[in-house]
């Protein structure tokens, strides 16, 4: 049968990881997060003590770096040289490195190619920057997340805060910017709203009510397997 496919592309804190969690989990689907595949590849350049943002140095390690997903009761884990980091990911060092290795197109390809290849096997719902424009252009629904930058610094702090990492307003919203620049300026599959992509602006929203705009725009899931 075939798969569907949902992304939703938007920029960091716009509420896309939550949201892709809960409509998979209602659908009964994958939720890939394609961050967090960046975010390992970070991880790995900062634990060999490389600069993120030196193309060669990270391009160097890229043969050598094996980065792989599994699912369980469809929580995504994710493997770096056969270990699993999922629990490291979400650093706020990790965030920024991710953010950096992300414009490099050897790095994008090496990852692309893993998404691509997990979308064709199983139904998913995709959350990303390029999903809709470039990874999965075909997809069956797309969707772009946004809020205004003071919600998305208020979301991001309270994150951080939640997981134990003490960070002032003034660093997350300066992180922010520079993320939102780093995404959306890069040359090779910059974060956009795809032409066809449902624009969601979930600023003032709460997660229920994002989560059923976006599902008042699904298609009729008896048409697709799992
Ligand atoms: O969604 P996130 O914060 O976990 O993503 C971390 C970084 O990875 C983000 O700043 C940009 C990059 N990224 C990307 O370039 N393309 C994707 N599809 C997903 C993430």
């Amino acid at each position: 049968m075939k798969k569907i496919a949902i992304a939703i592309d938007g920029p960091a804190g716009a509420g896309k990881s939550t949201i892709a969690r809960m409509v998979a989990e209602k659908l009964n689907i994958h939720y890939l997060d394609t961050g967090a595949m960046y975010r390992a590849v970070a991880l790995k350049v900062l634990n060999e003590g490389l600069d993120p943002s030196n193309h060669e140095q990270v391009v160097s390690i890229l043969p050598s770096t094996h980065i792989g997903v599994t699912y369980q009761y469809g929580i995504q884990s994710v493997y770096l040289d056969g270990e699993d980091v999922t629990h490291l990911l979400r650093q706020p060092e990790v965030g920024k490195a991710a953010s950096a290795v992300a414009v490099i197109p050897e790095v994008r390809m090496k990852l692309v190619e893993l998404q691509r290849n997990i979308a064709q096997n199983y139904s998913v719902v995709v959350d990303g920057r390029d999903i809709g424009t470039f990874v999965l252009p075909n997809a069956d629904r797309k969707f772009y997340l946004t809020a205004t930058l003071e919600e998305r610094v208020r979301r991001r702090w309270l994150e951080m805060r939640e997981k134990g990492y003490n960070q002032s307003m003034e660093d997350v919203k300066k992180e922010l910017e520079a993320r939102d620049r780093n995404d959306m300026e890069r040359a090779f599959a910059p974060l956009r709203k795809a032409e066809d992509a449902i624009l969601i602006d979930t600023t003032g929203k709460s997660i229920e009510q994002v989560v059923s705009e976006v599902c008042r725009y699904l298609p009729d899931l008896s048409a697709y397997g799992r």
